[in-house]
């Protein structure tokens, strides 16, 4: 789809394309539920969230996942667009006190230069989880300083900037049910 799409919510930015429609998105999540039910046959299961970007995502993915689990969240200090160097990564907040023998699934929206996720399972590696893997909803393919790559990915992504269905440009359009790239 391309050119101008009339969408109340986008307060007349002008959305290059739709990457990824509504019901895409519903059909790929439907899938990564099956697969992630599928990888974990026993164990406990810990969702953990990167917030922002990721809100939806976990919402309706976890939905789909047929097996017991619980849910939470990360927060990760940055500096502007600067992360702190690795090893000083703080999280702001903070899921549990104990990870320890728990099998995590870190949920991202996008994987872009992966430093944010080489960064947190860094110090989540040092918790002693029984295993970490990466549920990653879009994936550019070209990170270059990820040390772990996703398990689970929804989408290659285009190279394009991406917004909606959590992905936001300034906090913008976070809440479109759908995957535009911006003009
Ligand atoms: C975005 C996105 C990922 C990260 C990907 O987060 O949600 O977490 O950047 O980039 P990377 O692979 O180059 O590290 P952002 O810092 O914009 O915060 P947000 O999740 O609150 O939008």
């Amino acid at each position: 789809m391309s050119a101008f799409v009339a969408d109340p919510r986008l307060a007349g930015r002008k959305v290059k394309r739709i990457a990824f429609t509504e019901e895409q998105i519903a059909a790929r999540v439907r899938a990564l539920g099956q697969e992630v039910a599928a990888a974990y046959p026993d164990g406990n299961l810990l969702v953990l969230g990167l917030l922002k970007g990721s809100f939806i995502f976990v919402s309706d993915l976890v939905r789909q996942v047929p097996r017991p689990l619980q849910v939470d969240f990360l927060v990760v200090s940055s500096y502007g667009n600067e992360m702190v160097s690795s090893g000083h990564v703080r999280l702001v907040y903070d899921p549990q006190a104990s990870l320890q023998g728990l099998h995590i699934l870190l949920v991202e929206d996008i994987v872009d230069s992966g430093r944010t996720l080489s960064l947190v399972i860094e110090v989540l590696q040092e918790r002693q989880p029984a295993s970490i893997e990466v549920c990653a909803l879009l994936d550019k393919h070209h990170a270059t300083h990820l040390t772990h790559a996703p398990r689970f990915v929804g989408f290659d992504a285009p190279n394009e900037f991406l917004v909606g269905y959590g992905l936001d440009h300034a906090e913008n359009f976070r809440h479109l049910p759908y995957i535009a790239s911006l003009e």
